[in-house]
C-alpha cells in the first residue's frame, strides 16, 4: 500500500518521447486518435513540499490509439507557476492546499509587507482536458488555464477568462454540445458574489483566437454575498443549466494573507443547516431545499434552481 501510494503523491519525471505499451486483449479497429488525461505530478520543488494532493504541478498524459497500438507520453505543463517554481527552486505560486512562503531572497522589510499582498492565481491547470471551440484546453479553476497542442503537449497560449467576461474564474469541468457550443459557470466576487452561467461559441474566425465571443447568459447572486458556495462542477440538461448552492462556502473575507495561516483550509467553511427556519432531517431532505433555494431569486430565467438556456419548460 505505501508502495503504491509513494508513487501516487511522489514526484514523476515527464516521458515527453512515446514509449511503446504492452496491450492485454485486444484494442477494436475503430477506436483511433489520443485518449488525454491530465492530473498533478510533482509535489516537491527544491526543499518544498506541497501540502495538498490538489497542488501538484499539472502532468498532461497522452495515450496514442493507432490501428490497435498504444503509445505513451507526457509532459509538465509549462505553466507560470511551474516556470517561477523551476526557475526559483521552490514553491512561488500559491496553490490551493499550500501557500506561498516569502522569498528568502527578500529583505526583512519586503517580506512583511509581501504578506499584505493577495495570493496571485495560479495556472497550474491539473484538473481537467476540455474543448471549447474545437481546441483543447487544461485548467483547474482559477481564471487562467492553457491552450494546448494534443500531439505535443506543449502549451499554445495562456488565457485570462477575465479578459473576455467578468468572471473570476471559470470551473475545470464545462459541458460541449454537439455543435461545439461550451457552457461553463464562474464566479464574481465584486461587489457581491455571484454564479455566473458562461456560453463560449462553437466556432472561431482564425487559429490564434482562444474566448472571444464569450458571454455571460445568467448571473445568480449568492444568498450570502460574502459566502458564495464552492461548487467543482453542475448539471445541465437539453434545454436547462442545473446549479445546486451548496452548503461549503468560500468565505472571501477570509482570502487575504494571514500571517498565522499555513493553507486553504480556512477559506473553506461547511454550514451544518444552510437555513435555521428548516430543520432537515436527512442529507435529501436538506438538498432538496438548497435546489429551491432560489426559486424567488431576481434572476428572469432562474426556475427552481435552473437556468434555462432557450427551447421549452421542462414537464
Ligand atoms: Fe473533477
Amino acid at each position: 500500500m505505501w508502495f503504491k501510494l509513494k508513487h501516487f503523491i511522489g514526484n514523476i519525471e515527464e516521458t515527453p518521447e512515446p514509449i511503446e505499451t504492452n496491450i492485454i486483449g485486444k484494442i477494436p479497429n475503430w477506436i483511433n486518435g489520443n485518449f488525454l488525461r491530465n492530473g498533478p505530478g510533482k509535489f516537491e520543488i527544491g526543499n518544498h513540499k506541497f501540502n495538498h494532493w490538489f497542488d501538484g504541478m499539472a502532468l498532461l498524459h497522452q495515450f496514442k490509439i493507432d490501428n490497435g497500438q498504444v503509445t505513451y507520453k507526457s509532459r509538465f505543463l509549462s505553466s507560470s507557476s511551474y516556470q517561477v517554481n523551476k526557475e526559483t527552486s521552490r514553491i512561488a505560486v500559491s496553490e490551493f492546499g499550500t501557500l506561498t512562503m516569502p522569498d528568502p531572497c527578500k529583505n526583512f522589510f519586503q517580506r512583511f509587507l509581501s504578506r499584505f499582498e493577495l495570493p496571485k492565481p495560479t495556472d497550474n491547470g491539473n484538473v481537467n482536458f476540455m474543448t471549447y471551440k474545437g481546441d483543447y484546453y487544461v485548467s483547474t479553476e482559477t481564471n487562467y488555464m492553457h491552450k494546448v497542442d494534443p500531439e505535443t503537449l506543449e502549451s499554445v497560449k495562456k488565457v485570462d477568462w477575465s479578459k473576455f467576461i467578468a468572471v473570476n474564474g471559470a470551473t475545470a469541468h464545462p459541458h460541449t454540445e454537439p455543435d461545439g457550443t461550451t457552457y461553463n459557470m464562474g464566479n464574481s466576487y465584486s461587489p457581491k458574489a455571484h454564479y455566473n452561467i458562461i456560453r463560449v461559441p462553437p466556432t472561431k474566425t482564425n487559429e490564434d483566437e482562444t474566448l472571444e465571443g464569450a458571454t455571460v447568459l445568467c448571473s445568480i447572486p449568492s444568498k450570502d454575498k460574502s459566502r458564495p458556495s464552492y461548487y467543482h462542477s453542475f448539471g445541465e440538461s437539453k434545454h436547462y443549466v442545473v446549479f445546486i448552492e451548496q452548503p461549503v462556502k468560500l468565505d472571501l473575507m477570509k482570502i487575504v494573507p494571514d500571517l498565522s495561516c499555513t493553507n486553504y483550509d480556512i477559506f473553506f467553511i461547511w454550514l451544518k443547516l444552510v437555513s435555521s427556519s428548516h430543520n432537515p432531517s436527512s442529507m435529501s431532505e436538506l438538498f432538496k431545499q438548497i435546489v429551491y433555494m432560489h426559486v424567488s431569486s431576481p434572476c428572469a430565467a432562474l426556475s427552481s434552481g435552473k437556468v434555462k438556456k432557450g427551447g421549452p419548460p421542462p414537464k
